[in-house]
C-alpha cells in the first residue's frame, strides 16, 4: 500500500503544526518514514512567488500535492499541515496521492485570534493583512474529513490519538507503555 498523505485543514492558529508535529514523532517511533510539509515552510521555501489570491492559494496546493505524490509513492508518509481553504485546494492534494487521509482541525475563529500564535490576526485587525481565512477570506468547512480534532475542547495528546486511530496505527502502542517492566532499571543496580 502507498504511504499515507495526512492532510491538516483549518485556520490559522487552529493547531495544525502542533498535531503535525507530535503524529511525525508518532511515527518517527514506531520507525515510520515521514516527511513534513507545513504551509510556512513550503510558503517560505516552495511558493514564495505566490499570495493568498484564491487562484495562488490552489497552485500552492497543486505544487504540495505534486511533491506528496512523490514522497508517499515512494514509501514516505507525508503530513501536510495548511490552511488548505478551499475544497479545490483539498482536492487538488487527495488527486495527487493514492492514500489521502483529511484532517480537519477544527476551532472556533474566535480562540484562533485570542491564541493568536503569529500575532497575525493583530495585524489583520490593524489592516496590515488581506485575505485573511476566517476574517475577509473563505473557508470551506470539509464535507466529509476523515477525523476532525476540536482543538478547543481536547488536547493534542487526544487529537493525534484519533488521528492514528483512523490510520490503523493506534495499536503499535510504544513498547515502554506495554512492557514498563522491561525497560525499567533499578537505580540500586550497578
Ligand atoms: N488541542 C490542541 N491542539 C493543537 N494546538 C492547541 C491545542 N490546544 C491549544 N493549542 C495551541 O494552539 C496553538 C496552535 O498553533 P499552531 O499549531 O501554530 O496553529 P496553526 O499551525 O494551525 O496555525 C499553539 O499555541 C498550541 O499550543
Ligand atoms: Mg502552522
Amino acid at each position: 500500500m502507498n504511504a499515507f498523505t495526512i492532510l491538516l485543514t483549518g485556520y490559522s492558529g487552529a493547531g495544525k503544526t502542533t498535531i503535525a508535529m507530535e503524529l511525525q514523532k508518532e511515527f518517527l517511533r514506531r520507525s515510520m518514514p515521514v516527511e513534513l510539509l507545513d504551509g510556512d515552510v513550503i510558503r517560505k521555501n516552495l511558493s514564495f512567488d505566490l499570495d493568498f489570491s484564491r487562484e495562488s492559494r490552489f497552485s500552492n496546493a497543486k505544487r504540495t500535492g505534486f511533491l506528496s505524490g512523490l514522497l508517499s509513492r515512494n514509501g514516505i508518509n507525508v503530513i501536510v499541515s495548511m490552511i488548505a481553504p478551499y475544497s479545490e485546494c483539498r482536492d487538488a492534494i487527495r488527486h495527487q496521492v493514492k492514500n489521502y487521509k483529511e484532517v480537519y482541525v477544527k476551532c472556533p475563529i474566535d480562540i484562533c485570534e485570542k491564541r493568536d500564535v503569529k500575532g497575525l490576526y493583530q495585524k489583520v485587525r490593524d489592516g496590515r493583512i488581506e485575505h485573511f481565512t476566517g476574517i475577509s477570506d473563505p473557508y470551506e468547512v470539509p464535507i466529509c474529513p476523515d477525523v476532525v480534532c476540536k482543538t478547543n475542547k481536547e488536547t493534542v495528546v487526544v487529537s493525534v490519538a484519533k488521528i492514528l486511530k483512523n490510520l490503523g496505527m493506534q495499536t503499535m502502542i510504544r513498547k515502554e507503555i506495554a512492557y514498563p517492566s522491561l525497560f525499567y532499571t533499578d537505580p540500586e543496580a550497578s
